[in-house]
């Protein structure tokens, strides 16, 4: 499975980058301005600073919600890096602009996504990228995993190549589980990766390992 990190925080991507696990990077317009990135010059640079921390895919969002502002925006995007991928809504003019850039050899990711349906109309669009968020589905009583477990099942029938992205991971758990039902790439935050980390049993064992051994060493 990929890990990407959900963030537009610049340290946070470099430490998930120290870490030597990380795939890729997504953001949104939320994201880049919890980070006070404003102003389209600025985020066009926030951007290529971010290309410049990973080696993998770096998703960037369109704000345009008309095909051809759409498909102005992602060009524009896709020409900063050819580590970007253009993030595109979930809607008819999304799908649209989708099935054009998968056509012009620019990579997307259909964002938003919230029932198989729209999974299997972005895969038809040869997005490279579906990003079904769980964490939002399970915040109104809706099994979230539930839906990655289903587009699984509709890719796998028809071996559409489009990645499963994991999006809006809340916690270590989530990634635990999209593991096992196979989603291709997860994308949360530095808290849930670093969460995979931890066992109580291995801090006491490395305790124990220490202690012994500086007893041999008396
Ligand atoms: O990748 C999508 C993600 O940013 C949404 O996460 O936590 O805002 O639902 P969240």
């Amino acid at each position: 499975m990929k890990f990407f990190i959900d963030t537009a925080n610049l340290a946070d991507i470099k430490e998930a980058q120290d870490l030597g696990i990380l795939d890729g990077v997504t953001t949104n317009p939320s994201l880049m301005a919890k980070e006070g990135i404003t102003g389209e010059k600025n985020i066009l640079k926030h951007y290529k600073d971010i290309c410049k921390i990973v080696e993998g895919d770096v998703s960037a969002e369109v704000i345009s919600t008309d095909f051809d502002g759409m498909i102005k925006e992602g060009k524009a995007l896709a020409k900063l890096n050819d580590q970007i991928v253009v993030k595109i809504p979930m809607t008819k003019d999304g799908v649209k602009a989708c099935k054009y850039f998968s056509e012009n050899g620019i990579k997307t990711n259909v964002t938003l996504v919230f029932s198989v349906g729209q999974a299997l109309l972005a895969a038809k669009a040869g997005a490279t990228y579906v990003s079904p968020f769980l964490g939002r589905l399970d915040d109104i009583s809706t099994d979230g995993l539930n839906l990655i477990e289903e587009i699984r099942l509709v890719y796998d029938n028809y071996l559409y190549d489009t990645q499963i992205l994991a999006a809006s991971i809340r916690h270590t758990m989530h990634i635990v589980n999209c593991a096992k039902i196979g989603a291709d790439v997860m994308t949360g935050p530095l808290s849930s990766i670093m969460g995979l980390l931890k066992h109580p049993l291995t801090d006491i064992g490395l305790a124990q390992f220490l202690a012994d051994h500086a007893k041999g060493n008396q």
